[in-house]
């Protein structure tokens, strides 16, 4: 049976992916981590919990030998916009913190899976349907981050033999938890004033298309890639994957499909449109298709309903 660790176990996917596994692996095989020494409220209250900093290599490898981890999730890392107004500290965390994590799997035996990202591609990288193995040149820390990142864990499968396996995750939409300072967190902070305000002020302008993925396919794809045959991976670290691409018109006329009245404008934020005309339009995700299956349920229209109708409850509007 798998011992399952989180790292960032609070954040966006964490909070949602912790209740999944522990539902799948049972409540007591699942220790998330974080930073916090609180766990807010919330679905993750109760369960088994460390405090965790990545950059502190002993606190990983204690928790991981106390409870006799078998599976590490990494999710712990700043995103794109945090990582372009703090650098130094992207570097230290994503780039430390993964390098430690990575360490402490060889030394227990354990297997790694961490989320890479769109923010691995450049400017120079097909922008449409970017294939899996093509031109990696970001112009981000964080980009800069996820791309060495792949190669880490890559060659910690090659050199150690640890089971490093990851995704490149687009734009993960969801209404659990906040998103943590990311380009593509417009497509969910807009869902939240369409509800409270009937309209949204988005800081991506018109036109600017990228890939996006309901946080359901995002758990699942998760999970399926843990499980997957190991003989069938040829690429680990790590696999393209999406499940839609729009441009905030898009995802407006979507979201007027429920909410009429709905009005959409402008104020560019410079620092994000740029990090966002740096990535692509669209991916190919064929190869995660063909070597593990994956195959998301949500395309913008139900992605839509089902944002709408979860916000609702959980904001009583
Ligand atoms: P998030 O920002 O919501 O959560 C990150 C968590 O890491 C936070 O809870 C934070 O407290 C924690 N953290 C920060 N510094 C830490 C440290 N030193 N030690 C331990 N924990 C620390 O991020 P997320 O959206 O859940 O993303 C998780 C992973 O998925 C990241 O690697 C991210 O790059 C990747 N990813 C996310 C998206 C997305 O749209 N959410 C898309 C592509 C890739
Ligand atoms: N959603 C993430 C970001 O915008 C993509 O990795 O930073």
């Amino acid at each position: 049976m798998k011992k399952l660790l989180l790292t960032g176990a609070l954040g966006q996917i964490g909070t949602e992916l912790t209740t999944a596994l522990r539902k799948a692996y049972g409540e007591n095989n699942v220790v998330a981590s974080d930073i916090h020494p609180e766990i807010p409220d919330g679905p993750l209250r109760g369960g088994l919990y460390e405090v965790v900093d990545v950059v502190k290599p002993k606190q990983i490898a204690d928790v991981v030998k106390k409870y006799q981890v078998t599976d590490i999730i990494h999710l712990a890392a700043l995103l794109s916009a945090v990582g372009e107004a703090k650098p130094h500290l992207a570097w230290e965390v994503n780039m430390g913190g993964l390098f430690n994590v990575l360490e402490v799997a060889r030394e227990c035996g354990a297997a790694l899976f961490t989320p890479s990202s769109i923010a691995a591609f450049g400017p120079s990288t097909p922008a449409d349907q970017t294939p899996q193995d093509t031109i990696q040149r970001p112009t981000t820390m964080y980009g800069v981050t996820k791309v060495a990142g792949e190669l880490l864990c890559d060659y910690y499968y090659l050199k150690y033999g640890v089971d490093t396996r990851g995704v490149r995750f687009p734009g993960l939409i969801s209404y659990e938890a906040l998103p943590g300072g990311g380009t593509t967190d417009y497509a969910v902070h807009i869902f939240y004033e369409a509800l409270k305000h009937q309209s949204y002020t988005s800081y991506i302008d018109r036109g600017t298309y990228m890939d996006m993925m309901y946080m359901p396919d995002a758990i699942k794809a998760t999970m399926q890639l843990l499980e997957a045959d190991p003989q069938k991976l040829i690429h680990r670290n790590a696999f393209n994957v999406t499940a839609m691409s729009f441009d905030p018109e898009a995802l407006a006329a979507e979201i007027r499909q429920h909410i009429p009245t709905f009005s959409l404008s402008y104020k560019v934020d410079p620092v994000r449109q740029n990090i966002a005309n740096s990535w692509p339009n669209s991916l190919d995700d064929s190869v995660a298709r063909a070597e593990w299956g994956f195959k998301p349920e949500y395309d913008l229209a139900a992605m839509t309903k089902d944002m709408l109708t979860q916000l609702k409850i959980k904001l009583k509007v």
